[in-house]
């Protein structure tokens, strides 16, 4: 087996911001109750022309610079989203395209807000064995094009966005390298956040359409015990399957939605709050691009040295969650 490492990462945001105060304008909500309800201030929104693999191609193309590599190195683009940019072909090609990636496959992951750790085992699995040298791993999102923004229960939360990463075969000996992937599913819980319609279970329709039936629906108490419960399992699991401690560990990069949801997870789990790299504040919840953000903003942000022991975790639609656990 061969060692596999983060060799470069990228984000981009779109430029529109969107505040609490704007959305008071919109549904019967407060700036107030989204800060202490959720700790967020304000979400950034993809322009009309955007769409989600714009966003991935303007992350991709500065991981693959950071790592000091071309486009032609990548050997294949997996792509972590719920909004792609049709519903066939897979998104991930469109960044294939506009990257001018050559000599690589090309697909689509689907596990919602985890979309990103899956993607990075994935990746992880084909450096290992040897497949490919150089895989992009993307989490993308737009998704203000399937919030309703009548929905006072989901529309506070999400925002639009693109995280990358470029996983490749480290030098032997070197310190970086992915230890430990696990990932999990319920799909007893499919129905707890989903978009009902446009699928082939209920192709869109007048009635679809009426009922609103194809933005996205959560059942945002239910999901916020199961967050909380899998942030503990997830952190809990990953230290005893590696034999860590929780002082070993460096930084922890959750998925980023709900202040609260740390702060249930910190009453349980012995470690210091400021472990934890949170940037909600300022994206909200980013689905599968909110953990690759915040990893590009904490590597940017000089908060990982190489040897540091890292931990993402998320947990989103499936219902799906797992972790990564590295050293950068
Ligand atoms: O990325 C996938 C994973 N997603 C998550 O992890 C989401 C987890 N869930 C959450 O973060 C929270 O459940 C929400 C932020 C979505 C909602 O917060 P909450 O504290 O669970 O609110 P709630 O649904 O229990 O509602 C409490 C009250 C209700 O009023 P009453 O019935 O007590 O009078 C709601 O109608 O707050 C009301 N409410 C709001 N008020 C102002 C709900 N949303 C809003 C709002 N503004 N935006």
């Amino acid at each position: 087996m061969y060692q596999c490492y983060f060799a470069g990462t990228g984000s981009y945001l779109p430029e529109k911001r969107m505040t609490n105060a704007e959305l008071e304008e919109i549904v019967d909500t407060s700036d107030e109750w989204i800060r202490q309800r959720t700790g967020i201030s304000e979400r950034r929104v993809a322009a009309a022309d955007q769409s989600t693999s714009d966003l991935a191609t303007e992350a991709s193309r500065a991981a693959i610079s950071i790592a000091e590599l071309t486009p032609q190195d990548i050997e294949a683009v997996i792509l972590g989203t719920i909004t792609p940019d049709t519903m066939t072909p897979a998104c991930a090609v469109y960044v294939q395209h506009a990257l001018g990636i050559d000599n690589a496959a090309a697909f689509d992951l689907s596990a919602a807000c985890t979309g990103f750790v899956y993607g990075t085992a994935v990746g992880t699995s084909f450096v290992q064995t040897g497949l490919y040298r150089n895989v992009l791993v993307i989490g993308a999102e737009s998704l203000s094009r399937v919030i309703d923004y009548q929905d006072r229960g989901t529309c506070i939360l999400f925002g639009d966005g693109a995280g990358a990463a470029v996983l490749s075969r480290a030098e032997e000996g070197s310190p970086s390298k992915i230890i430990d992937s696990y990932l999990r599913s319920d799909g007893g819980g499919a129905s707890l956040i989903e978009i009902p319609a446009g699928g082939s279970s209920k192709p869109a329709s007048h009635e679809t359409i009426e009922a609103r039936q194809h933005f996205l629906t959560m059942n945002g108490k239910e999901v916020f015990k199961f967050a909380t419960k899998s942030m503990i399992e997830l952190i809990e699991t990953a230290l005893k399957r590696n034999n860590f401690s929780p002082d070993d560990l460096s930084l922890i990069i959750p998925h980023q939605v709900n202040s609260r949801i740390i702060d249930a997870a910190l009453k349980r789990i012995d470690i210091p709050g400021e472990r934890f790299f949170l940037n909600l504040d300022r994206y909200g919840n980013t689905s599968a691009a909110s953990v690759p953000i915040a990893l590009d903003e904490a590597v940017r942000g000089g908060r990982l040295s190489r040897g540091d022991l890292v931990l993402f975790v998320a947990f989103g639609a499936g219902l799906t969650w797992g972790y990564n656990l590295l050293r950068w």
